[in-house]
C-alpha cells in the first residue's frame, strides 16, 4: 500500500479536500466478511448458551442508536472520557511529540477533534488514519474533519481492525499513536483481548504509542442504569440486532417477543446484555438455512462490556511490551485513559 503524491507533497490550507483525503477500501477484508457472512450467527445460535457477535449491532440504525446512547444521562462513559481528553490532550501531545494519529473504530470521530486540536495547537502536522468497518461513516466524518481542519491529511482505512492494522502504511511523521478509546476493549473477551494486543504490538515500532480508554470497575448502582436507561434507547439498540438479522439473513424474529435484559455480573466484572425470549418460539433465518428454537425465558447473550481494574490492565499491557507511560482518570476514578509506549 502506498501513499499518493497528495499526501507526500507539502500541505497548505490551499489544498483541496480531495487532495487531502484518501480512502483505502480493504477489499480482502470485505471478501473475508462476505464469504463467511453468517457462519458466526449460526455458531452463536446453535450453542447451548446462545450468543450473537456484537458487531451485528452496528447497521445504520444501530450506529444511530449508539450515538444516542452516548448522550444519555445514565451513560457516563462518553462524557467522562471526553472530559479526561479535554483536560489532558495537550499533555498527551507533549509526551508523544509530532505523531500520526490512528484511530480504531473511529465512528463519528467526535473525540478525535480534541486530540487534533491539541496537536494543532503545538504546531504539529495533522495526519489522521481512521479505521472503521463502515466506509460511509468513515468518509462522511473524514470530509467534515477536512473542512474544519484545513491542514489535516486523512488516510482512511475501511475494513476490520485486523486487516487495517496489518496494512498500515509507513508513517511520515516521527512517531505514531494508535488510539482505541471509548472502552471498546471491554467488548472483547480475555482471549480476543490477547489477540488484539498482539495486533497492536505488530502494528507499532518500538517507541511508538498506544492510547487506550477503559471503563473501570464501579458499583452496580451506577453500572446497571448505564445499560438499562429510562428512555429505552439501550433496549432499542439491543432489539435492533434482531431487525438487522431479519433483513440480512431473511429472518423472522418477532421483535415484540424478545425483551432487553442487562445486568452486572460481579464475578466476571462485566455487564451482560441479553435478549430474553418471552415465550417458547421458533425462528428461521432462511438465508442461513437455520431454524432456532427458544424456550420461554431463554436468552441470547448479545454483548459483554468488561469493567477493568487499573492496576491489572497496566500489568497486562506491560507484560505485552506496551508500557503505560502515563495514566489519567477522572475525580471519581470511573474511567481510565492510558498512554502506552511499545518497548524495544
Ligand atoms: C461500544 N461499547 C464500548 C459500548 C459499551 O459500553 O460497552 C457498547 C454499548 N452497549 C450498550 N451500551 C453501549
Amino acid at each position: 500500500m502506498s501513499i499518493s503524491k497528495a499526501v507526500n507533497s507539502k500541505v497548505t490550507s490551499q489544498n483541496t479536500i480531495e487532495e487531502r483525503l484518501q480512502i483505502q477500501r480493504l477489499v480482502e477484508a470485505t471478501k473475508v466478511v462476505t464469504s463467511t457472512a453468517g457462519t458466526d450467527v449460526v455458531r452463536g445460535l446453535t450453542q447451548a448458551s446462545k450468543t450473537l457477535p456484537a458487531y451485528y449491532f452496528y447497521d445504520d440504525r444501530g450506529s444511530e442508536l449508539f450515538e444516542e446512547i452516548c448522550e444519555l444521562p445514565e451513560y457516563y462513559l462518553t462524557r467522562t472520557e471526553t472530559a479526561i481528553l479535554q483536560k489532558y490532550a495537550s499533555e498527551i501531545a507533549k509526551i508523544t511529540g509530532s505523531c500520526e494519529l490512528v484511530e480504531l473504530g473511529s465512528g463519528s470521530s467526535t473525540k478525535t477533534r480534541i486530540l487534533l486540536d491539541a496537536y494543532q495547537h503545538l504546531g504539529y502536522p495533522l495526519h489522521y488514519l481512521p479505521i472503521d468497518v463502515s466506509a460511509g461513516m468513515l468518509e462522511n466524518s473524514a470530509r467534515q474533519l477536512l473542512v474544519d481542519y484545513p491542514k489535516l491529511q486523512v488516510y482512511a482505512l475501511a475494513g476490520t481492525y485486523e486487516m487495517a492494522l496489518a496494512q498500515l502504511p509507513a508513517t511520515q511523521l516521527p512517531s505514531r499513536m494508535i488510539g482505541f478509546i471509548g472502552s471498546s476493549l471491554g467488548n472483547l473477551n480475555a482471549q480476543e483481548c490477547d489477540i488484539f494486543f498482539s495486533q497492536i504490538t505488530n502494528a507499532l515500532q518500538p517507541g511508538e504509542y498506544f492510547l487506550l480508554g477503559i471503563d473501570l470497575h464501579k458499583s452496580k448502582e451506577i453500572l446497571e442504569p448505564a445499560y438499562n436507561d429510562s428512555q429505552g434507547v439501550t433496549a432499542a439498540f439491543n432489539i435492533n440486532i434482531l431487525e438487522h438479522l431479519n433483513r440480512r439473513f431473511e429472518g423472522n424474529f418477532d421483535t415484540t417477543q424478545f425483551e432487553h435484559w442487562s445486568f452486572y455480573n460481579e464475578t466476571e466484572r462485566r455487564i451482560e446484555m441479553h435478549l430474553r425470549s418471552l415465550r417458547s418460539q421458533t425462528v428461521q433465518l432462511k438465508a442461513l438455512n437455520l431454524t432456532v428454537n427458544f424456550a420461554a425465558g431463554e436468552s441470547i447473550l448479545t454483548e459483554i462490556s468488561r469493567k477493568f481494574d487499573l492496576k491489572q490492565i497496566q500489568q497486562q499491557l506491560t507484560a505485552r511490551g506496551l508500557v503505560p507511560v502515563h495514566t489519567w482518570t477522572d475525580s471519581n476514578q470511573w474511567f481510565g485513559l492510558l498512554l502506552c509506549q511499545l518497548q524495544g
